[in-house]
Formats: C-alpha cells, sequence, structure tokens
C-alpha cells in the first residue's frame, strides 16, 4: 500500500467525540478514570501482607465508622452469590476475595465501598484482618518437588503444584540428531518476572441502571467482546444476560497485554453496583498494579543446540519451566498452554526440534500475559538467539555469518518449520546485511579486536528474530472456546462520509489512523470523511480485541474485505447510474468510469447518495458491509536488530552505543506509526534486558513492587534508536501487510544481552540472565579477575 495515495489522514475521531462527553469531566480527559456520574461510589481494595496465610478473621467494625464508608465487602458476602471464584483465561479458577486462605502478597481481601475515594481508602486502612502465616512456595523448581507444601487445596484431587505437562515436536528425531551431532551447546536461560507498567493502571466504572435493567461498565480492557460473554457466563446466574451488558473501553493508557485478563477490582465494583444500583468507581494505584496484576515471562529454560562440524545447525531440544503463580491465568489460546512458544525455531532451518513445558503454581500473582508479544514469543525468540550466538562463538565463527549460513532461505518460503509453524514470507539474510551495512559491522569487529588488545570490553550482538503474530486461523486458536477471528462493519452514508466499527481495540497504537487508511486506500473516501470506532460492545461488531499484534493482520484485513464488498455494491450501483454492464467499469480509487469513457463516471459520494436515493429496484438500499475475517494463516514479521555495547569495566555499567533496528511488516500502512512502535517497542525490549525483574524473597515478599525499585528506562538510559526497514509482503493478507507492534520488544533483549556477552566471552562469560544490571556484571567481572 502507498501511504502517498492516502495523505489526508484522519484519525482520532472518538477521541474527540469522547472529549464533548459530558460524562468524561475530570480535567476533559477520555480515561475511565475520567468517568463521573451522578451518585457514583468508590472501592478501595484491603490487600495481604502475606504470600500464603489462612484468614482468621476480618474485623470490620472500624472501617465502618469511618464517614463516608457503607460497606465492607469480603469473599464470604461473594460466596453467597456464587462470585467468590472466577475463571481464568486458560480454564483455571482465581478468586475473587478469598473465603479462607490468601496465596500472594498483596491480594485481594476485601473491598470497601464508600461515598468518596478518600472515605474508601481511609476505610480499608481500618479494616483489621487476622492471619494464620503458611509456608510458603516461591521457586517452581521447589514447588515440584516430593512433599513441598500443596497449594491449590481448594482443588479437591491435587496432590501437587504441577499445572500441566505439553510438549510438541518430533522427540525421537531430536535425540537422534543430538546423538549424531559434531557440536552441540547447553544453556540454563532464565527470563524473569516483569511488569508492563502502562502509563494507565487498571480500573473500571460499572453501572447497573435498574430502570433499564442493563450494566455498562466503562473499563481498561483490550477485549471488550469477550469480557462481555465471560460477564454473562460467569454472573449469568445473577440475572446478567450478554445483552443487558454493555462494556466500554475508551483510551485505556496502554495495554501490552496486561490488560487482557479480568481482575477482581472489575468483578467487585460490578457486584457492588448491582447490589446498591448506583455506579461504582474502581481505579488501582500504581503499586496495586506492580504488585498484584498479571505478569509476564517467568520462564526457566534449559536449552541445547546441536550443530555439524561446518556450523550448519541440525536440531533444537528445550525445557521449560513456566511458573504461573497461584493460579494459571496466562491469556493463551486454549489449544498452547505455553502460548506460540514452540515458533522457537526462529529464523533458522533447522530439521528436527522438541519443546515440553511444565507449569507449576507457586505463591505469586497469576503470570503469563503475552506481555507486548505473542503469547511467548519473546522467551522462544530469546532462547534461540542466545543459543545461536553461544553455537557461533563456541564454533569461532562469526555470529552474522553463522545466522547467513543457518536462515531459511528467501526461495524456500513458504516454509514449513520443524515444529509445524508455516512461515508465510521472509528474507531474512537481506534485513540482517541492511543492519549490518547500515552499522558498519566489519569496522566495529576491527575497533572491537583493537580494543580488546588495549583492555577495553566493547561487544557487538545481533538478534535475528521471527514473529509469529495475527492469531489467528480459528480452527486452532480460541480464547475460552472464542474463536479468534476479527471485524470490521462499514457504512457508507448517503452524502458519501463514512463510519467503521472494529472488534479490536486501540491502546495507542493509532488504529483510528491506520484504519481510516486502509478504507480511504480501498473505497477512495478521504481518511478525514472516515469516523473509525472501535470498543464498545453495544455498537461495534464481536471481535477478539487487540494484543498479540493481531489488529492489523486480523482486523486490518477485515477493513479491507469489507471495502471491496462495499465496492462491490459500489460496482452495482455505478452500473444502473451509468447504464453500462458492470464488466465495462474501470475502478480508480474513488470513481467508476466506463471502459474508453472515461468522461462517463460516478464517484463513490455519487453512488453513496445514490444507494439511499436512487437505488435499482430489486436491490437493497444502503450502502454498508462487515467482514469477520479469519485469517488462513498467521503472519510471520521479522528483523535483524545489531546493538554495539561498551561496558563499564570498574562500575560493570552497560552502554548501549549505537542500536540498529531493521524491521520487516510487509506492506506497510502508516511508515511513522510503524516508526513509532519500533521506538517503543525497542524501548521496552531495553527495559527488561538491562533493568526490569520482579522477584521474591523465600517468604513471598515482593521485591520490585514500585517504581522505586523497579527501574523503567528514561530517556536518559535510553539511547537513539536507528531504525530502518525490508519489505517481504505477506501472501496471504488481503494487504501484503504483517503485524509490527511488538517486534521490537520482542527483538531487543537478545541482542542487548548478546552484545554484552560478546564483549566478555574471552574472559570465559558464556551467558549472563537479563535483566544485565552493572550489579551483575560488576560482580561477573571480579570473579574473572578484571579488577578495574
Ligand atoms: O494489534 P496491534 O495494533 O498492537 O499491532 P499491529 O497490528 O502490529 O499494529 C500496530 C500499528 O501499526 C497499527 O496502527 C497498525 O495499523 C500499524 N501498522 C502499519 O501501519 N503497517 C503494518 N504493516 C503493520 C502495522
Amino acid at each position: 500500500m502507498d501511504p502517498k495515495t492516502t495523505p489526508e489522514v484522519g484519525g482520532m475521531g472518538h477521541s474527540i467525540k469522547r472529549k464533548e462527553d459530558p460524562r468524561f469531566i475530570r480535567g476533559k480527559g477520555t480515561y475511565v478514570d475520567d468517568v463521573q456520574l451522578p451518585g457514583m461510589l468508590y472501592l478501595d481494595i484491603v490487600r495481604s501482607p502475606h504470600a500464603h496465610a489462612k484468614i482468621v478473621k476480618i474485623d470490620t467494625a472500624k472501617a465502618l465508622a469511618v464517614k463516608g464508608v457503607l460497606a465492607v465487602i469480603t469473599g464470604k458476602d461473594l460466596e453467597k452469590y456464587n462470585l467468590h471464584w472466577m475463571p481464568t483465561l486458560m480454564s483455571d479458577t482465581q478468586m475473587v476475595l478469598p473465603v479462607e486462605k490468601v496465596m500472594y502478597q498483596a491480594q485481594e481481601v476485601a473491598a470497601v465501598l464508600a461515598t468518596s475515594r478518600y472515605a474508601a481508602a481511609d476505610g480499608a486502612a481500618a479494616v483489621n484482618v487476622q492471619y494464620d502465616p503458611l509456608p510458603v512456595v516461591v521457586d517452581p523448581r521447589k514447588a515440584l518437588e516430593p512433599g513441598a507444601p500443596v497449594l491449590r487445596t481448594d482443588k479437591k484431587d491435587k496432590k501437587d503444584n504441577h499445572i500441566w505437562h505439553w510438549e510438541w515436536g518430533d522427540k525421537g528425531a531430536t535425540d537422534r540428531a543430538f546423538g549424531e551431532a559434531a557440536v552441540t551447546v547447553k544453556e540454563d536461560i532464565y527470563l524473569p518476572r516483569i511488569h508492563v507498567a502502562s502509563i494507565e493502571t487498571c480500573g473500571c466504572v460499572a453501572h447497573f441502571d435498574k430502570v433499564m435493567d442493563k450494566l455498562t461498565v466503562w473499563m481498561t480492557t483490550q477485549a471488550p467482546h469477550a469480557i462481555r460473554t465471560v460477564f454473562a457466563l460467569v454472573a449469568g446466574h445473577v440475572g446478567l444476560a450478554e445483552h443487558k451488558i454493555r462494556i466500554i473501553s475508551p483510551d485505556i493508557g496502554g495495554g501490552f497485554g496486561g490488560k487482557v485478563p479480568v481482575y477482581p477490582g472489575y468483578v467487585i465494583a460490578v457486584a457492588a453496583s448491582v447490589l446498591t444500583g448506583k455506579p461504582v468507581k474502581w481505579i488501582e494505584d500504581r503499586m496495586e498494579n506492580l504488585q498484584a496484576d498479571s505478569f509476564a515471562r517467568d520462564y526457566h529454560i534449559t536449552a541445547e543446540l546441536a550443530a555439524k562440524k561446518d556450523g550448519t545447525l541440525t536440531a533444537l531440544r528445550i525445557k521449560t519451566l513456566a511458573d504461573h503463580g497461584y493460579t494459571d491465568a496466562a491469556a493463551n489460546p486454549s489449544k498452547f498452554p505455553a502460548g506460540l512458544f514452540h515458533v522457537c525455531t526462529g529464523s533458522y532451518d533447522l530439521k528436527a526440534a522438541h519443546v515440553e513445558v511444565d507449569g507449576a503454581y507457586t505463591n505469586k500473582p497469576p503470570g503469563g500475559i503475552a506481555y507486548r508479544c505473542s503469547f511467548r514469543v519473546t522467551e522462544a525468540v530469546h532462547t534461540i538467539e542466545r543459543m545461536v550466538d553461544l553455537m557461533a562463538h563456541q564454533l569461532n565463527i562469526d555470529p552474522a555469518d553463522f545466522r547467513m549460513k543457518n536462515f531459511v532461505k528467501p526461495e524456500q518460503f513458504p516454509y514449513k518449520s520443524a515444529l509445524g509453524w508455516e512461515y508465510d514470507s521472509g528474507n531474512y539474510g537481506g534485513a540482517l546485511k541492511k543492519a549490518m551495512d547500515t552499522i558498519g559491522y566489519a569496522d566495529l569487529r576491527r575497533e572491537q579486536a583493537e580494543k580488546r588488545k588495549r583492555g577495553h570490553l566493547m561487544g557487538v550482538g545481533i538478534s535475528s528474530f521471527t514473529e509469529i503474530v495475527g492469531a489467528g486461523p480459528s480452527k486452532h486458536f480460541d480464547i475460552l472456546g472464542l474463536k479468534m477471528f476479527d471485524s470490521c462493519e462499514i457504512r457508507v452514508h448517503p452524502t458519501g462520509k463514512a463510519i467503521a466499527r472494529f472488534g479490536t481495540k486501540s491502546q495507542g497504537q493509532g488504529h483510528e489512523t491506520t484504519y481510516a487508511q486502509i478504507l480511504a486506500e480501498e473505497l477512495g473516501i478521504p481518511a478525514k470523511d472516515i469516523q473509525i470506532e472501535e470498543g464498545d460492545t453495544d455498537t461495534a461488531p464481536y471481535g477478539l480485541g487487540t494484543y498479540a499484534s493481531r489488529s492489523t493482520p486480523v482486523a486490518g484485513a477485515a477493513a479491507a474485505v469489507a471495502s471491496r464488498k462495499v465496492r462491490d455494491k459500489a460496482r452495482k450501483i455505478a452500473a444502473y447510474l451509468l447504464e453500462a454492464a458492470e464488466d465495462d467499469l474501470v475502478w480508480e480509487p474513488g470513481k467508476f468510469s466506463v471502459k474508453g469513457a472515461p468522461n462517463k463516471s460516478k464517484t463513490i459520494q455519487d453512488i453513496a447518495f445514490a444507494a439511499y436515493t436512487n437505488h435499482p429496484q430489486g436491490m437493497e438500499a444502503g450502502l454498508e458491509a462487515v467482514s469477520y475475517y479469519d485469517p488462513p494463516n498467521l503472519t510471520y514479521p521479522f528483523g535483524s536488530y545489531i546493538c554495539v555495547v561498551d561496558v563499564d569495566s570498574g562500575t560493570g555499567e552497560v552502554k548501549v552505543r549505537r542500536f540498529v533496528a531493521i524491521d520487516d511488516c510487509g506492506n506497510i500502512i502508516n511508515p511513522m506509526i510503524v516508526q513509532g512502535q519500533v521506538h517503543g517497542g525497542l524501548t521496552m525490549g531495553l527495559a527488561p534486558a538491562l533493568f526490569e525483574e520482579i522477584s521474591y524473597d523465600e517468604i513471598g515478599n515482593i521485591r520490585g513492587g514500585s517504581f522505586i525499585d523497579y527501574l523503567l528506562p528514561t530517556a536518559v538510559e535510553t539511547p537513539k534508536w536507528e531504525t530502518g526497514h525490508t519489505v517481504t509482503p505477506s501472501p496471504h493478507h488481503p494487504l501484503g501487510a504483517k503485524g509490527v507492534g511488538e517486534s521490537a520488544t520482542v527483538g531487543a533483549p537478545a541482542a542487548i544481552a548478546n552484545a554484552v556477552v560478546d564483549a566478555l566471552w574471552h574472559l570465559g562469560v558464556r551467558h549472563i540472565d537479563i535483566p544485565i544490571t552493572s550489579a551483575k556484571v560488576w560482580k561477573l567481572l571480579r570473579e574473572k579477575g578484571v579488577t578495574e
């Protein structure tokens, strides 16, 4: 698609509308916390200081004495309505409020309902809970040891902390390949727990209107329709039918996967609103968000890679232990408990692979969300890119040459990977070459050799990742049984303006702009004349929402298909108006003209008017269409990143000197938005590589529970990103486009980690787990005898 043909970029239409909506009055904002309704009540939540403890007593007397406090809601109150537990997205169960025991520090214990936010907070502070501490399990390896305390005592027959075992690939062929291999490398790789830390925390305003018998929830969700269905399934027995539920997701200040799950606060707010008939607002504070909401990663990986003597890769074997916290609330397609981790052969032509994953319960908040990543692809990419680098260094082959040798070659596409994925298109060598030329790779290697002689620590790291986005073909992909298609509905008004609504939900990715561009390109209606709307279940067609970079591959395709349906009808109307045969009409964006008589034409605006005023008899009036697009395959964006680091041998500080990112997301709809996505994604890749981790001490106290010790990169730590792209269209997507939103977050950490190991390889360093903090590097350097 040529963005130049659609210069009038519209967009942000819904934000403008919401700014004028009197319900959003706080600072004229457009976020959930800006929703103000008459008589609104507020919720604050009491949280557990213990990671595992029996609840002996909840004393609410003092809280109820606080002026403005109306009620204290406990698990026992919800139990009366069978709402104290709810299902997770992976069909496990999660507490809304506990009745017997708490399972992690900062878990919700009770909720205080009050007439003001301040009264609710004072009330929460006055609730006195007595606990009886229980043994805590924070290490998933210990959780699986015989004799470990069984955590999920609510599950009648559960005798251990093992959730599931899952494996994929040909074990026999992989073991044989390892038996025959000339060279093998093996490494333990840990990807720590991290948090999406989006700008806005989670929250909602639930409003049950007793007169209309209808529940409206303004809510920070990336998947409004799925949430509506889940609410109806969970609360149908208390009278909440799906047609009486409206979920509105306004601007939500970033989601990154963290706003896919249902959190207890939402459910308590809904229950409180249904019981009181008043609107109820619940907004988390920053520490609650960091400490209790779903986490990402927490994968303990052991990977092995096999190669021939000449450096031809042959096989990959991976065993992983996945820490899911106290419940499996991962946002994965239901068929794949480890998400798309089995795309772990990456960009390389491996003949055999086998992957095993075991899930374990621990006393931590639920983990396993797809943090700016298509269901565990970051874990897969980090593993293969670290392993390939390790093998290259082991064989003393330049890591760029090694990758070039082992890449899936352009002529091999469509390429069936050893783990069964069919990669749609790619030119991995092209992207790496462009990255090498941009950064001056050969010169950097010369500089490194020269600096090493002088004792300076400089490293160059590569990550040539392959992503897998756009879930999904519905025959393989569903969440809680809901098939993963997505939708677009277009209505062209009589005056030639249009509205298009989608089942996805932008969180800042600029859908209002790019979707309008797609329609403008397909229909020839200027983008400024197109209103784009998402996130309101009463108006938008059903869709599975936005996460895992699925919007462009799925809803973007739906936009093209729905536009083409509109165009097909427009052709019939044009033929009638021009008194010509349909086949004799020529389309150019914006009008149909008669072949050989270009002056005989009708614009899309003429046709739209006729669709309501002068349509052919026998044809239905109107000009609209809907597409529920079920992609035939996923799309496989890719890229090559090269990072240059200087390591300070005195302090251990890693400085990213340069970072070149060449991305390929097929045809680009909006270059500026894509570049913005890559810049943001790279910074979100730098973060876990060098700074971010949420860990726990042995009794389950959270470390990294506030921004004092959960270190987000600022402009000071963030290098200048040098970005570029290649274009390899997807053969099956109607626009040739692939997703891009998460590529950079997925690809960047390995480039940085590889650069640091490259800088320290000659000292005997083979691997460092991220985050590669100064303290970690300093300690390592001292261990290796580096003294300054
Ligand atoms: O699902 P999500 O919106 O997070 O991810 P995406 O589909 O990768 O798209 C992110 C943003 O980049 C959207 O505004 C897309 O329309 C835009 N994009 C683009 O302009 N061209 C592409 N080939 C891919 C995405």
